[in-house]
């Protein structure tokens, strides 16, 4: 064999060496820059130190190695240059403290346009001492921080990491676009106070798939100013559903449209399909183009929910009317058996009554009998009497 046919193989071979080296080189694994993995020490500086490094080139990503490490606040802010990687196959720790310096998140990424988020690992919000000290809203002081806020971010995925027992929401997709959240396992007690799994305000194109959500609010709340909102393949329970709002309760709240829920399951939940809106509101706005379909419901309180009297823990004192107009909602395929006798409830505003409410394919049961359903101020039609429930009344 003459040397020069060698040439090729040298060259590939130090192409795919080359290759190897720029990678590694673009991983920047946290314990580099001071990050302990003993659960007790602060790990702040070390992920910050890491995250400069890897939002400073193209691909950079900071590696969260096996272990526990305790990280005060997490601040990863953009503009990057290029996709950003955050990998996590550790344990990445709150501290127990019920407020973290009055900021309403533990760990935000801010300002990144092409983020990933991914690994096996877990956001552990280490939220108890929070849950004890407010249960309902109304008696905290300051509220309690969100786990991850993901603010003015653009194309984004956030897959497969677990979110646990945060202090109070565990996700929030916030005045960002074309944010995706698959398979991701979120988890705190039924009991604490809310702990919503993923809320949704001021955001264009999010996409919910295939994840796990039992948390003791919301598996999924989709608020003000949510466009273009796709959710598929979620196991909710224990929780109060998923919820579009509430709605109405602070001034200038802007509108929600084209939300689609598709093939989800609800077991043992407050609540299925909801919408919510304050009475009075503070503002007018419109929900419009919600699809509801291909859902399981198991053992649930109020499968099917438009309330726009809405008003927890007896909080409102005004009386009055919702002025958040509701029109277009399609239930089409709910399945399955109600933990009480009406499976379906809709109580609109007299102010703006519920435009174009309908329903298909409904099959609803409480211990083994057919359900009924409640309407008011709503122009509302059943598809097809073939339904259970099958008229409002
Ligand atoms: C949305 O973001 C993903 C990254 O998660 C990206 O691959 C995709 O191109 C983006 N879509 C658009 C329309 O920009
Ligand atoms: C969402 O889309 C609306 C309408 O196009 C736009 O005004 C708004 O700035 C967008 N928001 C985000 C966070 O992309
Ligand atoms: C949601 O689904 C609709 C209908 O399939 C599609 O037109 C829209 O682009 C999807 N939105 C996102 C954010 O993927
Ligand atoms: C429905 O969701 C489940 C996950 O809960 C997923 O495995 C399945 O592929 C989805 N089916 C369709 C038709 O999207
Ligand atoms: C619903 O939850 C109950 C109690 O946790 C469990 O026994 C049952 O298997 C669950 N059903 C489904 C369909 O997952």
């Amino acid at each position: 064999m003459e040397y020069s046919s060698l040439y090729p193989w040298i060259y590939l071979f130090l192409l795919i060496l080359s290759n190897i080296w720029i990678i590694e080189s673009k991983k920047f694994v946290v314990t580099d820059f001071g990050a302990t993995p003993d659960g007790k020490t602060d790990s702040t500086e070390g992920f910050a130190s890491a995250w400069e490094k890897a939002c400073g080139i193209d691909g950079g990503m900071v590696s969260v190695p096996i272990g526990t490490f305790l990280v005060k606040s997490g601040n990863f802010n953009g503009p990057c240059n290029g996709e950003t990687l955050f990998h996590i196959d550790g344990i990445v720790k709150a501290s127990d403290a019920p407020t973290l310096n009055s900021q309403d998140y533990w760990i935000t990424f801010f300002e990144v346009d092409g983020l990933t988020v991914s690994g096996n690992g877990v956001f552990d919000g280490n939220g108890a001492a929070s849950w004890s000290r407010c249960h309902g809203i109304s008696k905290c002081q300051s509220l309690p921080p969100t786990t991850l806020k993901i603010n003015y971010v653009k194309n984004a995925l956030i897959q497969q990491i677990n979110l646990i027992n945060s202090k109070m929401f565990h996700l929030i997709i916030h005045e960002s676009d074309n944010v995706t959240v698959n398979n991701v396992h979120i988890s705190a007690p039924e009991d604490s106070p809310n702990t919503d799994g993923i809320h949704i305000g001021d955001a264009n194109r999010t996409t919910i798939t295939n994840s796990y959500i039992s948390t003791g609010d919301d598996c999924v709340s989709i608020g003000e100013g949510s466009n273009n909102v796709n959710i598929s393949g979620v196991s909710c329970g224990p929780g109060h559903g998923i919820s579009i709002g509430s709605l109405g309760k602070y001034e200038e709240e802007a509108g929600v449209s084209q939300i689609t829920v598709r093939n989800c399951t609800f077991n043992g939940t407050q609540n299925g399909l909801r919408i919510k809106t304050w009475a009075p509101s503070s503002c007018s706005s419109v929900v419009s183009g919600v699809t509801f379909a291909d859902i399981v419901i198991e053992n649930v309180d109020n499968p099917i929910i438009i309330d726009q009297y809405y008003c927890p823990h007896g909080s409102c004192s005004r009386e009055g009317e919702s002025s958040v107009e509701i029109k277009g909602v399609k239930f089409v395929n709910i399945k399955g058996t109600s933990a009480s006798d009406t499976s379906v409830s809709v109580k609109c505003s007299k102010r703006y009554p519920c435009q174009d409410i309908e329903f298909f394919g409904l099959d609803l049961t409480y211990q083994g009998q057919p359900t009924t359903a409640l309407c008011a101020n709503a122009d509302q039609k059943f598809g097809g009497s073939d339904q259970t429930p099958s008229r409002c009344s």
